[in-house]
């Protein structure tokens, strides 16, 4: 009786996962990204990183102080690694061309922060990355020190104090070719050469 039992459970098992495997490879599961990520989806995502950060994201506070320095350094970062996916001042206004084309959508920071969260789960997001979404892992190449200036940033977006938020306001998401405005006559070697002077051609390529 048991053994008929058990060769039963073992069956549907095997009938479950020969399914499974056809599944996958009928072109049935939706492999695109311009699209909404359904609500079963996205409550697996959320549940399973939700449980993820409580279990391991630090529960330290901040070690990098609330200074103007520590925070106009956090913009600095944010706009070197993170306003690509995350947007500049102008929030949902006027995201990048690689948001818009995410699945799932990186959140506009300015219009939709995280000032709630704590600095930690921030911590932890930045450094690990969430794993099937654009966020990647800067732990590769932000030192610890950098992601916790990363999170102060983050904490103190909606409240920065005034020579802050200049810099912040100024911050691009997307490279913007400038020189080729101002300079029509310029040849494409100079304009090339103005460039790599502002560091614009290495872009986000290096860490800081
Ligand atoms: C290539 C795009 C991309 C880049 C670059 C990127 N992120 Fe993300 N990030 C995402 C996406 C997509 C999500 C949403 C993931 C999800 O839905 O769970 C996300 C989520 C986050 C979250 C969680 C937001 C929330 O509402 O819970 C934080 C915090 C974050 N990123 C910070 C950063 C920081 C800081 C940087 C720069 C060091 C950065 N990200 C760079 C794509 C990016």
């Amino acid at each position: 009786m048991l053994k008929g039992i058990a060769a039963g459970v073992a069956l549907s098992l095997l009938i479950a996962l020969i399914a499974a495997y056809a599944l996958l490879h009928s072109g049935l599961i939706p492999a695109n990204a311009d699209a909404k990520p359904s609500q079963l989806e996205t409550w697996m995502a959320r549940t399973s990183l939700d449980a993820t950060l409580s279990r391991l994201a630090p529960k330290v506070p901040n070690p990098v102080a609330l200074t103007d320095e520590n925070l106009l350094h956090g913009v600095q970062i944010f706009a070197q690694n993170c306003a690509i996916c995350h947007g500049s001042a102008k929030g949902a206004a006027s995201p990048s061309p690689v948001a818009l084309g995410l699945y799932q959508k990186p959140p506009q920071l300015a219009t939709d922060g995280v000032e709630d969260d704590p600095e930690g789960y921030s911590f932890w997001k930045i450094k690990h990355g969430i794993r099937l979404t654009g966020m990647p892992s800067f732990g590769f190449t932000l030192s610890d020190q950098q992601i916790w200036t990363l999170a102060l940033f983050l904490k103190h977006m909606d409240q920065l104090p005034p020579k802050v938020l200049q810099t912040w306001q100024n911050v691009k998401n997307w490279p913007t070719v400038e020189p080729y405005a101002s300079n029509r006559n310029s040849s494409h070697d100079e304009v090339g050469n103005k460039l790599s002077q502002q560091g614009l051609e290495s872009q986000g390529m290096h860490g800081n």
